[in-house]
């Protein structure tokens, strides 16, 4: 019987197989049809993509876009969204080209399109693979009902520099846990067939290495060594093109030297023939152009040559291809070979969403109507929201707030912001649609409890003349709420800063706060790790919510009060100072290593005048609750290199109340002919009741033991690897497994 039911399975495989690869033929022969018929001006046409409003970037000559798309000089746009408007371009492709060409409308739907979740920074703090693509879904359900087919999402850059603003954007600095958001993210927008009228073609950006720019300076230089690309910087993206991501944008900047536009061993050689990529590459706004600025081309053509050679399909805003690739083609400059083969793959997708069958599949008004800023969805985002949220400070049990409280104050110039809230790349949310910090709790509270608000001052100004009355609303009340952050436009594209405390006044007013001798709770609304060292020092509890979205108060309120204990984990480690940095948890050991014992010695690697350790380290977060770890039980203390083993740990709720727990695994080699850092290799987020307790059970087998050995081949090598599971990159259980 199961040897019957084993071959009706591998036949049904079998036959899906066959099939997928019949439809792949015939999609192939569509593509080589129509790619037959084009004339040089059209395929170039196709390569070339242009913002319909907008702006995120300088802007070259300004075009006709109505009559580019009528003369076939279009094959994508961005930033056009909305049924209506969608309809009416995509009507003058179909209706008044010469091929009918359907266009892809793409935007940047990076954390909501107007139901808004929290930033991706917030996101990756869930570790919560179900809540964030539950989030995914409702953005691509609520952008496709607008007319769009494609985003340009996820960002997948590490990045380990908070000077950086667009740290916000991704999942943080380790590429274990921003690959498994990559992948989920790829796979909630493309779902499982591009052709269902929900699926839109995905982006991973910005190939690659955009996170490493230097001194987090947006669009500086980027000089990664051979070994931190591969270990580091490209497996997010690995595990993006394993999903079948449809389009990789390569970066605004260099790589050792070359800029990623018009770089071809990184986009050509690696991309494709390494990493085994086939969607479309897109280039970022105006990046062809900004080659010129690079001084790698002398010229626009230069330029546009550069750029598609090294496998650069869509120019997105610098008009470098359509003024210049014609000539380049005609000039015998660039093959033809090259332009068919990137409009070969733009076309493809084309066919593979189904916009030849059905160009105005996603202009469906009635389900723009329904899907749109739906109950459920906000319903999502409040629930992301406050699993996004990680605790950073609790003493005394000063969290949760009782409900009926006399009285709570709530200060902070991000208290009463509903803008901030949604984070930059807010997409098409709206400020109407979004849950203050203060509405947030005055809906919470019960009807005696008293809400006083005060602003106290900007989040970056000096002038001071609020404070006062802060301190006076401040002292009337039970507890102090502080809502200090940053701006969301102070994190986000262009937006890097080279000191990363609280802006303007706002640790001023917090002094003065906590000086009223009132328990003070700080909420955080930013985009980046903070040097918040005095409030750590000082104040009794701290809320990281970073811009949880459109739900924002609500999300906050739900932790504030209990109504969710909270369960989040940083994926992002915070520095003491801006001089720490680049601070990350992955760090190899040294050959001085500043220790307990060591670290007030004078040869050890150590600053004189800060301790080596973060603020917060990578994975933290409290809960309400407390959790003990068992020692690590393994299977196997020595295994084959393709043996696999597993490791045990039992971890028990020794609090009063339910909660969440983020169990980590870290692996390191501990003998190797390459010194190995500890790198996250698995982490499970396990719900345990008061009292009770769960095994988490971790696999340890070839996947995460391989290593770029000495030749960049990943293998198992022989000897030691420390295995640490605990609740954060610091704090774990220790075991070691031998490879024979
Ligand atoms: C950003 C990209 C974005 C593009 C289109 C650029 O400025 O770097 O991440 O996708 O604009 O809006």
């Amino acid at each position: 019987m199961r040897k019957n039911l084993l071959s009706i399975a591998s036949a049904l495989a079998l036959s899906c197989s066959v099939s997928l690869a019949l439809a792949q033929d015939n999609v192939d022969k569509k593509v080589s049809d129509l790619l037959s018929k084009m004339t040089l001006e059209e395929k170039i046409g196709q390569l070339t993509q242009y913002s319909g409003s907008e702006l995120t970037g300088p802007q070259g000559e300004k075009i006709n876009i109505s009559e580019y798309i009528k003369t076939g000089k279009v094959g994508s746009v961005l930033n056009i969204y909305g049924t209506s408007e969608v309809s009416k371009y995509q009507k003058i492709a179909i209706e008044k080209s010469r091929l009918k060409i359907p266009l892809l409308f793409g935007q940047d739907v990076i954390h909501g399109y107007k139901t808004i979740f929290p930033v991706p920074i917030a996101m990756a703090s869930s570790w919560d693979l179900d809540a964030v693509g539950a989030a995914q879904e409702v953005a691509r359900n609520e952008a496709t009902a607008s007319g769009l087919n494609w985003t340009f999402t996820p960002m997948v850059d590490i990045a380990r520099d908070p000077r950086w603003g667009r740290i916000v954007e991704g999942f943080g600095e380790d590429p274990y846990l921003a690959s498994q958001f990559a992948k989920l993210s790829v796979e909630a927008f493309q779902g499982s067939d591009l052709g269902d009228e929900t699926s839109m073609l995905a982006t991973a950006k910005h190939y690659v290495g955009y996170g490493a720019v230097q001194a987090g300076r947006d669009y500086f230089t980027v000089d990664l060594s051979k070994r931190t690309l591969w270990e580091v910087f490209l497996p997010p993206f690995q595990a993006a093109i394993n999903a079948q991501v449809a389009s990789i944008m390569p970066a605004f900047t260099t790589m050792n030297g070359i800029p990623m536009t018009g770089n071809k061993e990184m986009t050509r050689d690696v991309l494709r023939n390494q990493l085994g990529f086939t969607g479309i590459t897109v280039s970022d706004w105006n990046a062809i152009n900004e080659l010129i600025e690079w001084h790698v081309a002398a010229n626009q053509s230069e330029a546009a040559c550069e750029a598609i050679e090294a496998g650069v399909d869509i120019d997105m805003m610098s008009n470098a291809y359509i003024n210049q690739l014609g000539a380049l083609v005609k000039e015998n400059k660039v093959p033809i070979s090259l332009i068919d083969e990137a409009v070969a793959r733009i076309l493809k997708k084309k066919f593979e969403l189904g916009l030849f069958e059905d160009p105005y599949k996603y202009c469906n008004a009635d389900r723009e109507v329904k899907e749109i800023l739906s109950p459920e969805n906000k319903a999502k985002a409040r629930d992301v929201g406050k699993r996004s949220i990680v605790l950073l400070k609790n003493d005394d049990q000063t969290l949760p707030l009782s409900k009926s409280l006399n009285s709570i104050a709530v200060i902070g110039p991000l208290a009463e912001d509903t803008y901030s809230p949604m984070g930059p790349w807010f997409c098409n949310g709206s400020k109407d649609n979004t849950i203050s910090v203060l509405n947030g709790i005055k809906q919470a509270v019960g009807k005696n409890t008293i809400i006083y608000y005060q602003k106290g001052c900007d989040v970056n100004s000096s002038d001071e003349s609020m404070i006062d009355a802060a301190i006076n609303t401040a002292k009337k009340a039970d507890v102090i709420v502080a809502v200090l952050g940053e701006n969301s436009d102070m994190s986000g594209e262009a937006a890097s800063r080279s000191e990363i405390g609280l802006p303007g006044l706002q640790e001023k007013l917090l002094e003065s706060l906590f000086n009223t001798g009132k328990p003070v709770v700080v909420v955080l609304l930013n985009g980046r790790p903070l040097t918040i060292n005095w409030a750590q020092d000082h104040v009794q509890a701290i809320v990281e919510a970073w811009f949880p979205g459109s739900e924002a108060g609500h999300s906050i309120a739900d932790v504030l009060f209990g109504d969710y204990n909270p369960s989040g984990k940083l994926p992002v480690t915070f520095p003491r100072s801006v001089g720490q940095i680049p601070i990350f948890y992955s760090h190899l050991n040294t050959g001085r290593p500043a220790t307990a014992e060591t670290k007030m010695l004078k040869y050890v690697s150590r600053y004189l005048d800060i301790d080596n350790s973060p603020l917060y380290p990578f994975g933290y977060g409290l809960s309400y609750t407390t959790f003990s770890y068992s020692p690590i039980e393994l299977s196997a203390s020595e295994i084959q290199p393709n043996d696999s083993a597993t490791a045990t740990v039992e971890v028990a709720n020794t609090g009063e109340i339910n909660g969440e727990e983020v169990v980590q695994l870290y692996i390191e080699k501990a003998d190797s002919p390459i010194a190995r850092p500890m790198q996250l290799k698995g982490f499970r987020k396990v719900e345990i009741s008061a009292g009770n307790s769960v095994d988490v059970v971790f696999h340890i087998g070839p996947e995460e033991l391989a290593l770029y050995d000495i030749d960049m081949k990943k293998t198992v090598e022989k000897g030691i690897y420390n295995i640490y599971i605990g609740t954060s990159s610091v704090t774990y259980q220790k075991e070691s497994i031998t490879v024979k």
